[in-house]
């Protein structure tokens, strides 16, 4: 249980609070670097600041603010120029540092005054890696978006998967530490849903949680797993400061506002070794509904939007003065002390937990992962079929998420070799 004040230091994420300056200090996935082959200017709100996020004709990603430091006009309704984004009002024209480099009507009436060179527009830096637009609203010099081990992995099929969650992002992130529920929500509850009566899925008997440099790792024993089993021997990874990070999967759990969470999945397959090699020549970005439209209840039918039912169903914001924490919530005890050290040492001018900012070290930032052998190396089709991690993952249907798109489906079976 937690007070009402702790549990509002922890779910605060709007500029100048405790936790969003915390968060601040970390990257954050907002978009697919593959939306902008079709348009090139979108709306995006983080952490409570209404943002325009742009690609100009030169290439280069920008990170302005929503509205035109002029007359306020909507910058998403902006154009993109050879170099920055220009205002649809009036033509004032802003690079991706927030310079305004043009202001047609004061640049021809009164060129002497630049009046230009008294505007800016908030700008924050933006990068583009693994498929992904990276965002930094934090204080400079910014640390490196890392560089996770799986992005510099080979010969695999990646998707990036967005869900727009209504809820405040740290209870989604607090199901990063949380194994138990696999068991319930993922495994016991499908089989109900599949009008099945059982049986049940072997139980949990023993669950550890260990702090490690980019997170928690928690690893567990189920009824017939033996302590040889990777689940126990290497786990899986509560990764720092909003992610899960199962192996060849990542979650990410970006704050919105305070009450809606950006759900940022990116899913790695290793194709077959048959089908090596293989170059991905565009990382497809798409967006699952979380809403049954026909019954406006939230969809059931697929592993995050499970996940989703949960973290909406404990509230907008969940009330933490009313829980009752057991042993198998030891993980989210540790997850919620380690954000509270880490709030009092960035108001100590320290860096907090997981900022990477030594270029060699972010080459490749190894992780512990328990299907490493298979997802490095590579398996062959029948062996990923026969694999216990890998079972059923050279199957067709994408089972994270709801609402993949045809054409997704379609490129991803024609990596693999399998028929769609
Ligand atoms: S409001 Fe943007 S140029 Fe006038
Ligand atoms: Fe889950």
């Amino acid at each position: 249980m937690l007070d009402s004040s702790k549990n509002q230091l922890l779910t605060q994420v709007g500029a100048g609070t405790p936790m969003g300056d915390l968060l601040r200090r970390y990257w954050m996935p907002i978009a697919g670097v593959s939306e902008f082959e079709n348009e090139n200017v979108k709306p995006v709100r983080l952490m409570g600041e209404d943002l325009t996020l742009y690609k100009d004709m030169n290439g280069t990603f920008g990170l302005v603010d929503r509205h035109c430091p002029h007359r306020s006009a909507d910058m998403s309704y902006g154009f993109v120029e050879q170099c920055g984004l220009r205002c649809n009002y009036h033509g004032w024209l802003f690079d991706q540092d927030g310079r305004c480099i043009e202001q047609p009507y004061e640049d021809v009436a009164h060129p002497e005054a630049r009046f230009r060179d008294k505007v800016r527009i908030k700008a924050y830096p933006v990068q583009a890696r693994a498929g992904l637009i990276w965002a930094y609203l934090g204080p400079q010099p910014a640390p490196l978006v890392p560089n996770w081990e799986p992005f510099t992995w080979k010969n695999g099929f990646v998707q990036i998967v967005f869900a727009d969650v209504p809820c405040n992002w740290f209870q989604c992130q607090e199901n990063s530490v949380d194994p138990l529920h696999f068991e319930w929500m993922h495994m016991n509850w499908s089989v109900r849903l599949a009008d099945e009566g059982g049986p049940y899925s072997p139980r949990h008997l023993k669950i550890v949680f260990d702090e490690f440099d980019y997170g928690i790792v928690y690893r567990r024993i189920r009824e017939g797993m033996s302590e040889e089993d990777p689940l126990w021997k290497v786990g899986r990874v509560c990764l720092w400061p909003n992610a899960l990070f199962t192996g060849d999967h990542f979650e990410w759990r970006v704050p919105i506002d305070d009450e809606n969470t950006l759900s940022v999945t990116w899913s790695f397959s290793r194709v077959p070794k048959e089908r090596e090699p293989y170059v991905q020549q565009s990382i497809p970005a798409w967006r699952g509904p979380v809403q049954d439209s026909s019954t406006g209840r939230w969809i059931t039918s697929h592993v995050m939007n499970q996940d989703f039912i949960a973290w909406i169903g404990q509230g907008a914001i969940t009330d933490r003065t009313r829980e009752h924490l057991g042993t198998s919530d030891a993980g989210i005890i540790m997850l919620r002390q380690r954000f509270l050290k880490d709030i009092e040492a960035i108001a100590r001018g320290e860096d907090p937990k997981a900022t990477i900012r030594d270029p060699e070290l972010n080459l490749c930032v190894t992780l512990p992962i328990a299907d490493r052998k298979r997802l490095v190396e590579g398996v062959s089709a029948a062996e990923i079929s026969r694999g216990p991690l890998g079972s059923g993952r050279l199957a067709t249907d994408y089972i994270f998420q709801a609402g993949q798109p045809r054409e997704v489906r379609t490129a991803y079976a024609a990596a693999m070799g399998i028929p769609e």
